[in-house]
């Protein structure tokens, strides 16, 4: 039996400095539950000059081998971002028989089957529990309670930074501030458009999708839209029309096909995703025997990221102490993904049009010809004297909605489409 569990962390940023304090204030807790002293043995970092707020000056190295390739090493935390060379530093940890622990999303969505794979053929464990969701348990559930349930969807909020911005939004923030607000708490991702253009999400939405269909789908067949579209109108009719705009992450197994969107949605004040505000994340998974349960907590930052990161590191070196193997997840690719032309929901269209006698009638004809039935209108005079519509449908179908959207930018009297937004109610 091991007598101490060494971990190499990679990455001394805003998660892996919190994960680097609390591993030590709470050493003695954690080597307690463990069952024998675990330590820090060596942190990589780019700049050996920064300021840390962590005094572990004499642990800091530059070289990446010295972690991934160091026999004194059990465990190796991967909290670096970015795809490269997290990836191979990942791969090669594996390859040396080592446990690894990862926030990395990108990593986990592009090649979590590849790098499960070769965990198992190591006799290791690759966890990833804070890859999607900040401290919320997302993964665990998923792949050890609900493992004998058919998981019908998951429908989520799983990005802190964008649910921050568009909730300060919501009350008339601007766009800018809201985003430089969200960074300097520490919630945005290395490269902020990650979160802004939904990719964070369509990282996480991977992972859950995979991990809760067994069914492996790449983060690329995710359909994904980000927020830098939305305009305060939008969250003005919203309002109006009794509902709030999220970045909903929806995945379904439904009808022989998955289908898995990231888009701006609108969704009734009424629902319980409505009040999830701020940095909070909430996960709804609907399974065939569970029914439908709720995830909810903060969603990113150092603190609740670092519980799970611990958590792992925790699970991994108990494995460590008690020479137990990494546990291997089934996983397969069976079910088409649904092409987003055959998605069915409602949607929200505003426009501006010429203010004059038979423009909503012939944008009526173009969605009737398009099958698409209107359930209400808004109206209103501009300052320009041109008129704003807004026009909510019933469900339709989106490869006859993008179409009869076309339609509609060629009628002389639309002047612009502004905005389309699904909504999910
Ligand atoms: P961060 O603050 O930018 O920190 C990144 C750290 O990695 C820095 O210490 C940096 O070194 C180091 N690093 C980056 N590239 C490196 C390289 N090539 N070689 C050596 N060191 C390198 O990022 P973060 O917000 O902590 O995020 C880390 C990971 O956690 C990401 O995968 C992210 O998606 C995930 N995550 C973050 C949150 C969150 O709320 N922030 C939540 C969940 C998951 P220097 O300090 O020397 O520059
Ligand atoms: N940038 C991510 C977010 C971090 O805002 O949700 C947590 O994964």
């Amino acid at each position: 039996m091991k007598e101490s569990v060494s971990i190499g962390l990679m990455g001394l940023g805003v998660v892996g400095s919190r994960v680097a304090q609390v591993l030590m204030e709470r050493r003695d807790m954690i080597s307690s539950r463990v069952g024998v002293p675990i330590a820090l043995a060596k942190v990589l970092v780019r700049d050996p000059h920064k300021k840390r707020s962590v005094h572990i000056v004499p642990l800091i190295t530059l070289e990446s081998k010295e972690i991934t390739q160091n026999p004194v090493i059990d465990i190796v935390v991967e909290l670096m971002g970015g795809e490269d060379p997290a990836t191979s530093y990942i791969r090669e940890a594996l390859s040396c028989g080592k446990h690894v622990v990862t926030a990395n999303k990108e990593v986990i969505a592009k090649y979590g089957p590849e790098l499960l794979a070769l965990a198992a053929k190591k006799g290791v464990g690759l966890l990833f529990e804070s890859s999607v969701g900040g401290g919320i348990p997302l993964v665990y559930p998923l792949t050890r309670e609900f493992c004998l349930d058919r998981i019908e969807s998951i429908i989520a909020i799983i990005n802190g930074t964008t649910n921050f911005i568009l909730t300060q939004m919501a009350k008339g923030a601007d766009f800018i501030s809201a985003l430089k607000n969200a960074q300097e708490l520490g919630y945005a991702e290395p490269d902020p458009q990650n979160d802004i253009q939904g990719l964070d999400c369509a990282y996480k939405l991977s992972i859950l999708a995979t991990l809760g269909f067994r069914n492996i789908i790449h983060p690329h067949e995710v359909y994904t839209e980000g927020i830098s579209k939305l305009r305060p109108r939008d969250f003005e009719y919203a309002q109006e029309l009794g509902y709030t705009i999220k970045l909903l992450s929806i995945a379904k197994d439904e009808g022989g096909y998955v289908e898995a969107r990231v888009h701006p949605t609108l969704i009734p004040q009424s629902s319980s995703l409505a009040e999830v505000d701020g940095v909070y994340n909430a996960v709804q998974v609907q399974g065939d025997l569970v029914g439908k349960v709720m995830f909810y907590g903060e969603g990113a930052g150092a603190s609740p990221t670092s519980s799970a990161v611990i958590s792992d590191i925790i699970d991994a070196a108990q494995k460590v102490v008690r020479e137990v193997k990494g546990q291997t997840i089934d996983l397969r690719q069976e079910k088409p993904l649904r092409p987003m032309g055959e998605v069915r929901t409602r949607y929200y269209l505003r426009m501006r049009a010429e203010d004059k006698p038979g423009v909503l009638a012939q944008i009526a004809q173009v969605l009737g010809d398009n099958e698409i039935s209107i359930s209400s209108v808004i109206q209103k005079e501009t300052s320009s004297g041109s008129a704003e519509l807004v026009i909510m449908t019933h469900i339709a179908s989106e490869g006859k909605m993008r179409r009869a959207i076309q339609e509609i930018e060629l009628l002389p009297s639309v002047l612009q489409i502004e905005s389309f937004i699904r909504v999910e109610d």
